[in-house]
């Protein structure tokens, strides 16, 4: 069963979209991606994002995580509008995001790109230094220490996506977001990263929103989401 996707929001409702349009112009011509979308995600929950190519998913992204702002509509966060709260604070503090194309800082490796994260979020971990806490977030998804203090231009791919998604979750967010974050790994190791983003919001009620192309990945997730045609719907489990 389907139905458009919009609920009320309740005690742990966290990043609510409200009547949120994106239209791209071109210099011929406009493509409106996303149509009057409203939709509540809420904490400790974990969220897959499918839709066929060009659907608008990674636009979807781009506005729930503040590195846009939306043609029409109010993205707010705890109740607050991000152009209020300040699209990079929001980002810095709130949210991380696991991009398509990684965005690593190529000249450094990969223990640093994750504790630079670290130092420009202020996270600081309870126990050990950031270095400890990288290496061992690193080695949890499969990179050793040879791996870790390699230049990232010197890693294959799949570890490079490895690291982008250590370096998001090094920064301790309410919020975390991945584009096909599993795409280039795999089936194991996709496997234990599904892993991962369901124990943080389990065990740290971080709310998680993953686009992919795997309905396997997607029958993991809490609620499954669909943009098809510029709006956003849920899929209702029977
Ligand atoms: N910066 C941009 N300028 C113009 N059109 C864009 C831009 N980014 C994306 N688009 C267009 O918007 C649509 C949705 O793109 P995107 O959000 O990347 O989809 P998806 O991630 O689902 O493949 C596509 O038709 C794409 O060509
Ligand atoms: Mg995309």
């Amino acid at each position: 069963m389907t139905t458009t996707a919009t609920q009320a929001s309740g005690p742990a409702a966290l990043l609510r979209l409200a009547g949120v349009s994106h239209v791209y112009a071109g210099q011929r011509r406009r493509t409106t991606v996303l149509k009057d979308i409203n939709y509540t995600f809420q904490r400790g929950t974990f969220y897959t994002v499918l839709g066929p190519s060009g659907s608008g998913k990674t636009t979807l992204l781009s506005l729930a995580s503040g590195l846009d702002a939306p043609t029409r509509g109010t993205v707010s966060f705890n109740g607050r509008n991000l152009a209020e709260i300040g699209l990079g604070r929001y980002r810095n503090r709130h949210a991380a995001t696991v991009f398509q194309q990684y965005n690593l800082l190529t000249y450094m490796t990969a223990l640093q790109n994750v504790t630079t994260a670290m130092e420009i979020t202020g996270v600081k971990p309870a126990q050990g230094s950031r270095r400890a806490r990288a290496l061992e977030l690193l080695a949890r998804l499969g990179l050793d220490r040879a791996e870790a203090t390699r230049n990232v231009q010197q890693l294959s791919g799949g570890q490079q996506q490895r690291v982008a998604i250590a370096r998001a979750l090094a920064c301790d967010v309410d919020i975390l977001f991945a584009d096909e974050p599993t795409g280039n790994l795999d089936e194991d190791t996709a496997q234990g990263i599904v892993d991962t983003f369901r124990d943080l919001a389990r065990t740290r009620n971080t709310c998680v929103v993953v686009v992919t192309h795997s309905q396997q990945l997607a029958t993991r997730s809490d609620r499954v989401l669909t943009l098809r045609k510029g709006k956003l719907t849920e899929q209702l489990n029977a």
